[in-house]
């Protein structure tokens, strides 16, 4: 991979050993990829920000770049971790958990991280605009920005956008290139969608069926909004490695392509019925938490989940989580949503992750969420039960208790 004489200099630790380091990890990265060199980047994303995924290593390798003097040169945003940031210790997370997740974020800040701690960066002021190069990390958000925005990043690793972050560089292959952003096999949706699940449904269906490639989705309704296309692409990007998807007339990029040629799979109800009774469990169960905001709650969805909890109480025992951004949330506040859903006995979970929160540490075997891809890890990572369901259904199941409501 061709290098200026900057960037040889660094790679051979003239600018210190972080960036030394950094160098190394994107250009071995460019090297697998046969980059032809890097390009600037005007923002990054960094995941494994939790501690359950960073572990003890994570905090070393941070603390370790941190001494050496290392700063983050683009404007970067960190994804969810494992604890709410405004109310963990209320909420009964254990304190070790938190201690060592707050150590993690101080060392971030020390690093020049623009703070928003959230999977929708794009709604905490990381919002890149069309065309432009970014290296985020998060599945959800990469394929939000590639499908919605028209941004260009691969799905980076932690690690990677970590480096690209001290540096502003990132490996010029993959989806920063026009000609590996074209559609590879076409969807058509053969059923109506009439709810927040049924996206999530047939993004999960789509990653399932093709694998990967960028799909070129055909068929969905006009009143789509961003909300339902982030559900579809998070979903899409947890049962496929899908990054990007077209779907015209929502997306950019989609009216550039001629898509007779390519190869068709189409989508109907029994498919996405499939899906639903594979991600969700059977009936008869006592609710312990409903967890909304995976990805994290926009405040428009604030603003959906407010109006239908109006009069609204939770069931003694049962947990209404709502994941969101501290920025969605302060808006929220001012909007007088959260009085709402105060009122009715939920809570605000900014900065947190329902997928990395100790579920069953917080006494949680049934949970009720609208996300496919919270019903995916939180069921395979800590085995709990997970009712799937629109969100007026979640909303009912946290005021009865029970599933089904
Ligand atoms: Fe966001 Fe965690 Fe879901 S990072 S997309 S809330 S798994």
């Amino acid at each position: 991979m061709y290098l200026t004489r900057e960037q040889e200099a660094l790679l051979a630790g003239e600018g210190g050993e972080a960036l030394r380091l950094a160098m190394e990890i994107l250009v071995a990265l460019g090297e697998v990829y046969g980059a032809e060199r890097l390009i600037p980047i005007e923002s990054a994303h960094i995941s494994g920000t939790s501690y359950t995924s960073c572990g003890d290593a994570g905090i070393d390798l941070l603390s370790r770049l941190a001494s050496q003097g290392a700063r983050l040169k683009v404007p970067s945003t960190l994804n969810p971790v494992a604890i709410p940031l405004n109310n963990w210790r209320k909420l009964g997370f254990p304190e070790q958990l938190a201690s060592k997740q707050l150590a993690i974020l101080d060392l971030y800040a020390e690093l020049g991280a623009a703070g928003a701690v959230t999977c929708r960066p794009y709604l905490a002021g990381n919002l890149p605009a069309f065309g432009s190069h970014v290296a985020w990390a998060e599945s959800s958000a990469v394929v939000y920005a590639n499908s919605l925005l028209g941004a260009r990043t691969n799905m980076e690793g932690g690690v990677a956008a970590l480096a690209s972050a001290m540096l502003g560089l990132t490996p010029l292959y993959g989806l920063h290139l026009a000609e590996n952003r074209v559609p590879t096999e076409l969807v058509k949706v053969d059923v109506e969608l009439s709810s927040d699940l049924d996206f999530s449904l047939l993004g999960y269906f789509v990653g399932e069926a093709l694998g990967g490639g960028i799909p070129f989705i055909q068929g969905l309704p006009s009143w789509a909004g961003v909300e339902e296309l982030k559900s579809m692409g998070a979903s899409m990007a947890t049962s496929g490695s899908m990054a990007m998807f077209h779907a015209p007339p929502h997306t950019p990029e989609a009216q550039a392509y001629s898509v007779e040629a390519l190869a068709s799979t189409s989508v109907g109800r029994a498919e996405l019925s499939r899906v639903l009774e594979r991600l969700s469990c059977s009936g008869g169960l006592k609710v312990d938490c409903v967890a909304l905001g995976c990805p994290h709650l926009s405040l428009e969805e604030l603003r959906r989940v407010a109006s239908l909890l109006e009069g609204f109480k939770v069931a003694e025992g049962v947990k209404l989580w709502l994941f969101t951004s501290e920025a969605v949330a302060c808006l929220a506040r001012q909007a007088g949503y959260l009085r709402v859903v105060e009122a009715a006995g939920g809570e605000v979970l900014v900065g947190g992750c329902v997928v990395h929160a100790p579920l069953k540490e917080l006494g949680v075997e049934v949970l009720v969420t609208n996300s496919a891809k919270a019903a995916h890890y939180c069921a395979s990572i800590h085995g709990v039960e997970v009712c799937l369901a629109p969100l007026h259904e979640c909303l009912r199941a946290a005021e009865v208790g029970r599933w089904p409501p």
